[in-house]
């Protein structure tokens, strides 16, 4: 169980020892080049470990809620937010509601943490939380893995996970990646049929 990144004791404890090779320490630049073309609304934060994001969103007129079920990860994320601490919500995304209904579902190293078995509910719970014509845009993992997580994936796989609901309307390479990340990240937006 303790192996199961399905589970919140599995990265409990990575925030406990601080072994976070994911995060990325402050807003991906890529997100800031991207915010201002935007029209700001709802936007949902899944698995937002450190949530840096919610202060970009917030400084570009959106709604942010961003969510982790690591409740070590919600109390080191809302004391480095400030004011903005009530932004970020302990739960599981899986059991949220489409209250309000989303304009955008920001992705950042959340499908990949998940194990494939997830994914297909991953897909269904984000169409359902979105409304018409919103997007599920952010940062995605293209490269083959065996293991994970990170649980790299393909856009053929992608394009055959969210196809049904999603089309693909922006794809581009993100330069300056972290390591565990660099040179198979992606921006992809995927707007909500
Ligand atoms: C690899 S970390 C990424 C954190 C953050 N998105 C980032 O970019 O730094 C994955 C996060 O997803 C969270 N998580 C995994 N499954 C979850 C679920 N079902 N509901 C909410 N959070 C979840 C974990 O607790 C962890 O913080």
């Amino acid at each position: 169980m303790a192996q199961d990144s399905s589970q919140a004791g599995f990265w409990e404890s990575r925030y406990r020892d601080r072994t976070m090779p994911w995060d990325a320490g402050s807003v991906p630049a890529a997100l800031l080049q991207w915010l201002p073309g935007q029209a700001p609304g709802h936007v949902l934060i899944p698995g937002c470990g450190s949530a840096y994001e919610v202060a970009a969103f917030h400084e570009a007129g959106w709604d942010a809620l961003a969510v982790d079920f690591s409740e070590l990860a919600v109390v080191q994320a809302k004391a480095k937010l400030g004011t903005l601490g009530d932004r970020v919500q302990y739960g599981d995304f899986f059991a949220l509601s489409a209250q309000p209904p989303y304009d955008l579902i920001y992705e950042r190293a959340f499908l990949c943490a998940l194990p494939r078995r997830m994914w297909a509910d991953y897909a269904r719970q984000c169409a359902a939380l979105l409304k018409p014509g919103g997007s599920l845009s952010g940062f995605f993992f293209l490269k083959e893995t065996p293991n994970g997580p990170p649980f790299g994936t393909s856009e053929a796989e992608l394009q055959a996970l969210l196809g049904a609901a999603f089309e693909l309307t922006e794809r581009r390479p993100v330069a300056a990646s972290i390591p565990v990340f660099d040179g198979a990240e992606w921006w992809l937006s995927w707007r909500r049929c």
